[in-house]
């Protein structure tokens, strides 16, 4: 393994990455990494930046699309559960980057914490929502973060503290590398009121896209407030399909993936969408998915 002697048992090499995405399509990482525990993840990244050796992070692979050939050097996976710990203390819930939003949300709910109840349909990782700022019609993850410990791509630990974050529609100021660690600062309230509120908040989701599928989230951002589906809708694109690639009946932001769809297919599509968006209603549509 070369570069990457002493981590033999925690990387794989020409790792499949299709099984680790929501459209479960796309080629191979070079290396695939899930180390144990911070330390071993700290050294990786320091030996990667001693090598340079592309480094990139996997949430739970719903924004992503992985290209057809693949993706060179490292992709580290927080799966194991040092990095999922969820604590609660008071009013804050503090959550490793690995721990999937969806159980921060419930566990904040079922604790009397509230605040989070918008995101509770909302997949992928606390890390990877605070590195997008992921959110609703709502609000976001970003407004109720207090501290967030952060590692550089050169492998050295950073606490932000909630005056030294800034947050935006789907972006956030945390761009290093990994989001080790955060805590929330949440608002107490009766825990069945909590609940009722994620419910509808499940059912309005459920009836408004095409969850269950095999697809990512939102594949656009909204341009200006404007929604991206109302945009694609308008332009005539529900339904039109590249190979096995095609836009959600449901809600026109979202592309689902037939069997035998490839990310190539998924790629001509949106560049279709793009450009019939332009010409027919002159708005430049910016991706929030991201290609690997
Ligand atoms: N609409 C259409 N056609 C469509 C889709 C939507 O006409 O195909 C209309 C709806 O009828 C509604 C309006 O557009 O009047 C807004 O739709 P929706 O409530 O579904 O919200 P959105 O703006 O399309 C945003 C986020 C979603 C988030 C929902 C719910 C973005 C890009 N999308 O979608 O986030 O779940 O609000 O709050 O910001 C994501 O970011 O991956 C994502 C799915």
């Amino acid at each position: 393994m070369g570069l990457l002697t002493g981590f033999e048992k925690i990387v794989r090499p020409e790792e499949p990455l299709a099984m680790y995405t929501w459209f479960q399509i796309g080629g191979p990482a070079q290396y695939m990494a899930e180390p144990h525990d911070a330390d071993q993840l700290l050294a990786l990244i320091k030996r990667c930046h001693e090598e340079s050796v592309a480094v990139r992070m996997l949430g739970s692979g719903s924004n992503v699309l992985v290209r057809d050939k693949g993706v060179e050097g490292v992709v580290i996976r927080l799966s194991e559960p040092a990095f999922a710990e969820i604590k609660i203390h008071r009013q804050t819930i503090s959550a490793g980057g690995g721990a999937r939003l969806g159980q921060v949300v419930t566990t904040a709910a079922h604790e009397g914490l509230a605040g989070l109840e918008t995101l509770v349909a909302i997949p992928g990782t606390l890390g990877a929502a605070l590195h997008g700022n992921a959110g609703t019609h709502g609000g976001d993850v970003g407004q109720w973060t207090a501290q967030a410990t952060v590692v550089s791509y050169t492998g050295e630990v950073f606490t932000r503290e909630r005056e030294e974050m800034t947050f935006g529609y789907r972006q956030s100021s945390l761009d290093e590398l990994v989001i080790l660690h955060a805590k929330l600062q949440l608002e107490e309230d009766d825990p069945q009121e909590i609940s009722k509120r994620l419910q509808k908040q499940w059912i309005v989701r459920k009836a408004s896209q095409p969850m269950g599928h095999q697809c990512a989230g939102c594949v656009f951002k909204n341009p200006r407030g404007v929604s991206a589906g109302e945009l694609i809708e308008e332009a005539g694109l529900k339904g039109t399909r590249i190979g096995g690639a095609v836009v959600s009946d449901r809600h026109a932001n979202f592309i689902v993936a037939e069997p035998d769809c490839t990310s190539n297919d998924v790629l001509r599509l949106i560049d279709l969408i793009r450009d019939q968006v332009r010409d027919r209603l002159d708005v430049e549509l910016e991706l929030e998915l991201e290609i690997w």
